[in-house]
């Protein structure tokens, strides 16, 4: 039910299939690529700079998915089909709801999204946190991307609040407490399928990606004649990105400078970061893929988590956990 309802907030019927892309090389270390974005011809969100990383979804092209590659055995091609079925199931139930109580009130509608978008990355953060103390699997990466991520998100609720859409105590009690929900939920499938958890959270930021860029087409020039809040000027605009950088893990740093004038530009650099997001949860449905945009400056191919503990979920971290390294027994 957790999940019913805090992956409905996002309204669209139907899941959208994000990115196309096409690539050629202009240097060993990275390329870049054109991406163009989503269903709609009209506004297209042009992706320069891109890494050739594994954690890019330009290794999946097409908008393949972790299911397609060749490694992949037909037993686990069917556990990840379920695994997305049940997920779209769920966000496409909650956005009937959601559609039901937020159908004429947008801005109280992405308060109430963006007050549980930042909880899944909180959520992963937890689990890493856990494992590491553990000793089972230490990824710094993931947990700088996966707070850059929450720290994005918490910026879009700052946003909605400086616009009104907390003013409502029922808005703010319904998503304060399905956001504990979702918390609970989160960290439960985490544990058992990061995979899982990783592709609700793509389905989840693909509906916000649609949500906001159907509002933008819908309120395009009365936006434009509104003045942006200041959280949003300063979080765009501000002097230190390193952040802002980090979450978007298919980009060289630097590569996106928002300009904030209007209402309108605000938003639209809200819809390009869920696509961000989008695209960094689908990366990191196969397991290990997920690198810092920031790391590729402090070394090349040589892989920082390489010599690291490693494990998938929680069964797989303990049963590595009492089976004996021969490496270390040596
Ligand atoms: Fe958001
Ligand atoms: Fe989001």
């Amino acid at each position: 039910m957790a999940a019913i309802l805090s992956s409905s907030l996002f309204a669209t019927s139907s899941l959208p299939k994000p990115f196309s892309y096409s690539r050629t090389h202009t240097a060993p270390q990275f390329l870049r690529a054109r991406a163009s974005l989503l269903q709609d011809n009209e506004e297209k969100v042009i992706v320069q700079d891109s890494f050739p990383s594994k954690s890019s979804p330009l290794h999946t092209a097409n908008g393949k998915s972790a299911a397609d590659s060749i490694n992949t055995s037909a037993f686990e091609k069917r556990i990840i089909k379920v695994e997305q079925s049940v997920n779209i199931f769920l966000t496409d139930s909650v956005i009937k709801i959601l559609d039901t109580l937020y159908h004429d009130r947008d801005y109280a509608r992405f308060y109430v999204l963006e007050t549980i978008a930042r909880v899944p990355y909180f959520a992963f953060m937890s689990v890493l946190h856990m494992y590491e103390s553990f000793g089972w699997w230490r990824r710094a990466d993931y947990l700088k991307v996966h707070f850059a991520e929450s720290w994005n998100e918490m910026h879009h609720l700052l946003i909605m609040e400086e616009l009104g859409g907390n003013a409502w105590w029922f808005d703010r009690f319904l998503a304060q407490h399905i956001a504990i929900f979702y918390y609970i939920m989160t960290v439960l499938m985490y544990a058992v399928s990061p995979r899982m958890a990783y592709h609700f959270s793509e389905c989840v930021e693909s509906h916000a990606f649609e949500t906001y860029d159907k509002f933008i087409k819908a309120q395009g020039e009365e936006l434009k004649k509104m003045p942006p809040p200041e959280v949003a000027v300063n979080y765009y605009t501000g002097d230190d990105l390193y952040l802002f950088d980090e979450f978007q893990t298919s980009r060289v740093p630097n590569s996106r400078r928002p300009k904030i004038e209007n209402l309108y530009d605000v938003f639209v650099n809200i819809r390009d970061d869920e696509a961000e997001h989008c695209k960094t949860m689908k990366a990191c449905q196969t397991h290990g893929n997920l690198r810092s945009p920031h790391s590729y400056a402090e070394d090349d191919d040589v892989s920082v988590c390489a010599l690291e503990a490693d494990c998938e979920g929680i069964v797989d971290c303990i049963k590595k956990s009492v089976t004996p390294n021969p490496a270390k027994v040596k």
